[in-house]
Parts: structure tokens; C-alpha cells; sequence
């Protein structure tokens, strides 16, 4: 057994979270499942299980409501008794312009994709620092890099950034206590966020932005999460990985 890894978000079985879910049990990590929507978690708990054979708890959870944080965190610890891997994937987007977003709107993107992340990092770190290991992976996005999100707003290309410099932060308050903080920032990755909402003339011209020439695979984030959360990455903290197919190279 790798140890344990608890991903928030990986409920839709097309997502981000599902796939690095499926990698991190290939991988030999039992795995803890949270997602807002606790029937999905369960699919995906059941579906991974007998995928991967790793061993899975799916926990129904706002990862932006702090009493449904601590609660879930309080049952993985209860059941597991040990996290070595936290990958906060949870995140929502809309592609409302500027002049568009209404307070609410701003609030639900934050509350999700940044105090979502801060709960369960909040929650997880103290059983990390028991054992003196840790690796942390946060999903941030290329919209939090160069500003603009094909499919989110400014709030979430603010909220993305905002990833990033919680994962920098962390990573030097983390370092010393056996803990890595890093950051994989994606770029089009063909899960629901994108199906359903672009035709093929649309698809057609957005893979004519991406060098590689295809679209991104939940996989293809998968393998960059699956490295910072193995032993291997030791030596990797407070980083960011780019998987974007080339669509922006800094
Ligand atoms: N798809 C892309 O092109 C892309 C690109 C860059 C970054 N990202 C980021 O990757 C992550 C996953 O995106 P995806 O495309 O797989 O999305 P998705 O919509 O397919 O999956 C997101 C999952 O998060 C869950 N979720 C939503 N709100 C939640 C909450 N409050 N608490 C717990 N779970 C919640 C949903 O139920 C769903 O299962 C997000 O952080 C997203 O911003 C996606």
C-alpha cells in the first residue's frame, strides 16, 4: 500500500478527480472520495474499488462548509487513521463576463475553489504532521496563469491564482514537518466542464490553440498528480506543473 489518499471532487465520472482517483489506486493508495454529491461519491468508490482493487470511502461533502469538512475529515482519520496524499480537485467555474457577476456568484467560486480548498488542507495537515510526511497536490488551472478562462470568468482566474499562492505559502510553512505542497494547472481538459457545451466547430477551433493537438485527458492530469503525491517527489515543493498540452508555456 502507497498509503492513504483522500481527493475531494471526484464524483463526475468523466472528471479530473475520478481519473486521479483510478491513477492514485493503480498506484496502490487506499482512498478516501469526497464530492458534494455523496450518491457519486459512491458510484465512483465502488467503480475505482473494483477498477484499481484499492480499498475506498466515499464521503458526501461541501468541501466549502467547514462543519461538513471537519466531519468528513473526522471519518477518513476514524477509518484510515493516516492520510499521506490530499489532492484538492473540487472546483466549479462559469463563464459569466465581468460586468455579469453578481456578489453570490464571486462568493460560490471562492467558496469552493479556494475556502475549499483551505478547509481541507486545514483539516488534513495536522494528521500529515503526525507522521512527518505529507504530499499535497491543489488543482489550480492555466485561467489562474495567464488570465482568462475560456470557460470561467475573472473570478475564477482569480480564484486559480489564488491557488497558486496558497501552495507556494504552504509549502514553505509545510517543508520542515515532512509535507510537500504543489500545484498542477491544467489547461482544456475534455470533461463535463467542457462536453456538452461546445459543438464540434467550437471543439475544432480550440484544438487548433493547443500545440500537442488534441484536447486533454482527466489521465493526462492524473500522471502529473500522481507524481507530486508519490515518494519519489521528496525534493518538489511549492512547484506548479503545466499540463496543457503547450496552449501556454512560461
Ligand atoms: N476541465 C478543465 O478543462 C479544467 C481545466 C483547468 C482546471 N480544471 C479544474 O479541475 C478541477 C476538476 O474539474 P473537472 O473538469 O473534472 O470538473 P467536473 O465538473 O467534471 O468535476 C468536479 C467535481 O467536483 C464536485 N464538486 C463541485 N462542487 C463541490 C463542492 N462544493 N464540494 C465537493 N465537491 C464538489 C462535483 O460534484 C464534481 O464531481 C476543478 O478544480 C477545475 O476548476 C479543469
Amino acid at each position: 500500500m502507497a498509503g492513504v489518499a483522500v481527493v475531494t471532487g471526484c464524483g463526475s465520472e468523466r472528471g479530473i478527480g475520478y481519473g486521479t482517483a483510478l491513477r492514485l489506486g493503480a498506484d496502490g493508495f487506499d482512498l478516501a472520495l469526497l464530492d458534494v454529491d455523496g450518491d457519486a461519491a459512491a458510484r465512483a468508490a465502488g467503480a475505482i474499488a473494483a477498477e484499481s482493487g484499492a480499498e475506498t470511502l466515499a464521503v458526501g461533502c461541501d468541501v466549502g462548509a467547514a462543519g461538513d469538512v471537519s466531519a468528513a475529515i473526522d471519518t477518513v482519520n476514524q477509518r484510515f487513521g493516516r492520510v499521506d496524499a490530499l489532492v484538492n480537485n473540487a472546483g466549479i467555474t462559469a463563464p459569466t463576463s465581468f460586468d455579469e457577476i453578481a456578489e453570490e456568484e464571486w462568493d460560490r467560486i471562492f467558496a469552493v475553489n479556494v475556502k475549499g480548498m483551505f478547509l481541507v488542507t486545514r483539516a488534513v495537515v495536522p494528521i500529515m504532521r503526525a507522521r512527518r510526511y505529507g504530499r499535497i497536490a491543489n488543482v489550480s488551472s492555466v485561467s489562474g496563469k495567464r488570465g482568462g478562462g475560456i470557460f470561467g470568468g475573472v473570478h475564477y482566474s482569480a480564484a486559480k491564482a489564488a491557488v497558486l499562492g496558497f501552495t507556494k505559502a504552504l509549502a514553505r510553512e509545510t517543508a520542515g514537518d515532512g509535507i510537500t505542497c504543489n500545484a498542477v494547472a491544467p489547461g482544456l481538459i475534455d470533461t463535463d466542464i467542457i462536453a456538452g457545451k461546445v459543438d464540434d466547430a467550437r471543439r475544432e477551433e480550440l484544438v487548433a490553440g493547443v500545440p500537442v493537438g488534441r484536447l486533454g485527458r482527466p489521465s493526462d492530469v492524473a500522471a502529473a498528480i500522481a507524481y507530486l503525491c508519490s515518494a519519489d517527489a521528496e525534493y518538489v515543493t511549492g512547484e506548479e506543473i503545466d499540463v496543457n498540452g503547450g496552449s501556454h508555456i512560461d
